[in-house]
């Protein structure tokens, strides 16, 4: 699959997909190991109904890739990879953005109708998780020393 276009920034890279559309509405396709979804997908969830004000993820992955797509709806995303620290908002479902390994994330200000869908590059493992911001600026300046 191809035309889609890749925006680089400092802790994540945007994925414009390309849409086939006409009249009769509009169809993304997403493939795994293509140019939108660099890896292979072993899980795919998506968070829905989260209440106003509430903040989700706290948290960075060792070694899991994701590709973020609001489906509906709207929702900000604050990144930081121990360097730069970056907010995006994903509001398109056509736009998503390709988070690599050891990036901290937090979401917050979900819109009532927003759907946000994860592609995975890993089955869920707990212990994949590093919870605890000190941690992960820790492993990330093993990682950049
Ligand atoms: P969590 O990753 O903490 O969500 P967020 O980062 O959005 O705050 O997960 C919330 C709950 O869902 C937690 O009990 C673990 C469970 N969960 C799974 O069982 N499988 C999964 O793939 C994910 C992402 C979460």
């Amino acid at each position: 699959m191809t035309n889609s276009i890749k925006t680089q920034s400092y802790t994540y890279t945007t994925i414009e997909f390309k849409v086939h559309g006409g009249r009769d509405g509009a169809l993304v396709a997403l493939e795994e190991e293509s140019e939108q979804v660099p890896f292979n997908v072993k899980r795919v969830y998506y968070i829905f109904k989260v209440g106003e004000g509430l903040r989700r993820g706290f948290h960075a992955h060792k070694n899991l890739k994701q590709l973020l797509v609001a489906l509906s709806g709207h929702c900000n995303i604050l990144l930081d990879n121990g360097k730069f620290r970056e907010t995006v908002t994903l509001n398109q479902p056509n736009i998503g953005i390709l988070l690599e390994k050891q990036v901290w994330r937090e979401m917050y200000d979900f819109s009532e109708d927003c759907v946000l869908m994860v592609l995975a590059s890993e089955h869920y493992s707990p212990k994949d998780y590093v919870k605890d911001y000190k941690e992960f600026k820790k492993m990330v300046l093993k990682k950049n020393a």
